[in-house]
């Protein structure tokens, strides 16, 4: 990859995803050489606004995949399937936030606060991890480190963007319904979505898991090189627009007090200790709406294990941020040798067109 400046391509630019990557990409200032946004035929003629100048959103089925340094895909796991090796053949560094590779052993999965060291030797196709897998994993890294995790089982409370900007739409579709007397009509997900909640929509295996649920397992055990790591999860879908929340709970391999683990928490990087906040009983999903940080709370003792061996968190980040473009800038960042750090709130989110696509 052309390290001091490379010539940029976001593809699916104009998904939740792609958009957050130009926004990260103007607010961190990557130097590079140029810029294309990318996305399906129904985006041709519209255009992307990135730092006062107006990009046309080009069709990935009739673009020219030559002269790209550095391609992010924001695109679903199918389209990252075909799109990689091409890329990849005409001389790209691909980094995919879809979970296309992140299960091939040749592939690095990496989240670059707990596992970056695999990206000094300039893999060209990196992946980055599940949104759910991303924020237990940053929370919970600087206590494995410390005591060691013998098993971890995460319950997720998961906003409906983690399914794509359709998803959004569709809840305040269901929430103007609701207002004006109509009835609620699912057509993204299973089930509504308003004053309801429901198992993550994702396909259920013979064995009754879920697949996000089984993500969480393999990922954490690949990206914590640890394959026999106990991991279980429950993945729900709630009715927030943005950030996940988790209650993590934790069976340590070596003692731990409540007072050491939330001092762990406040050093890891990338990590808030929420808690200590004026006031607070926990962070909420507005509370990490547009942050870089994933907020960790209600640190306390599980006091059903044995003294010092079981923890209790409740974790809330912003899924699209951490949980997918911040990690895809920062994976992108130390391929370019470039040192930046995460950094803190941004802005409160209004909603999916955070960079609103004009006809051009
Ligand atoms: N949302 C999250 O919190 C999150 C977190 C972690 C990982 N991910 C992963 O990131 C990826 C993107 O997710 P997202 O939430 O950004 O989805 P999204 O909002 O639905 O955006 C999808 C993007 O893909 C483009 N696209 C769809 N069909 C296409 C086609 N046939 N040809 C070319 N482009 C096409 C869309 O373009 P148009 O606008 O033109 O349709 C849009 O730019 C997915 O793999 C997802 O699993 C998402």
């Amino acid at each position: 990859m052309r390290k001091d400046s490379p010539r940029i391509a976001v593809f699916g630019a104009t998904g939740l995803v792609g958009r957050e990557i130009l926004a990260i990409l103007e607010s961190r200032r990557l130097p590079l050489a140029g810029l294309r946004v990318l996305a399906s035929s129904r985006s041709q003629g519209t255009s992307l606004e990135f730092s006062g100048r107006s990009l046309p959103v080009e069709d990935v089925a009739s673009a020219d995949l030559r002269g790209i340094d550095l391609a992010f895909l924001a695109t679903s796991s199918s389209m990252s399937l075909d799109l990689a090796p091409r890329l990849l053949e005409a001389g790209a560094t691909v980094i995919d936030s879809s979970s296309a590779f992140r299960h091939e052993p040749d592939v690095p999965l990496v989240i670059p606060e707990i596992n970056g060291e695999l990206l000094d030797e300039s893999p060209r196709l990196v992946s980055s991890p599940n949104c759910s897998t991303s924020i237990a994993l940053m929370a919970v890294d600087y206590i494995r480190r410390a005591a060691g995790i013998r098993r971890m089982t995460v319950c997720t409370y998961q906003a409906v963007s983690g399914a794509g900007a359709a998803a959004v739409a569709e809840l305040e579709q269901q929430a103007r319904d609701f207002s004006a007397g109509r009835p609620i009509e699912p057509r993204h997900f299973p089930s509504p979505c308003l004053f309801n909640l429901f198992p993550h929509e994702s396909p259920i295996d013979p064995d009754g898991e879920n697949q996000e649920e089984a993500k969480i397992r393999a990922e954490s055990r690949k990206i914590w090189s640890d394959p026999m790591l106990a991991v279980a999860a429950t993945c729900v879908r709630v009715p927030t627009r943005r950030a996940h929340a988790e209650a993590i709970n934790l069976t340590l391999e070596r003692s731990l007090s409540v007072a050491e683990a939330r001092s762990l928490v406040a050093t890891a990087p990338g990590v808030r200790l929420f808690d200590l906040e004026s006031g607070s009983r926990g962070p909420e999903p507005r509370d990490a709406e547009g942050r870089d940080e994933v907020l960790v709370g209600r640190v306390r003792a599980d006091l059903s294990q044995p003294p010092g061996r079981g923890l209790w968190l409740f974790v809330v980040a912003d899924q699209i941020r951490k949980g997918a473009a911040l990690n895809a800038v920062q994976i992108a960042e130390r391929l370019a040798g470039s040192d930046a750090t995460p950094r803190g709130l941004v802005g409160r989110w209004s909603g999916p067109a955070m960079v609103k696509p004009s006809r051009s």
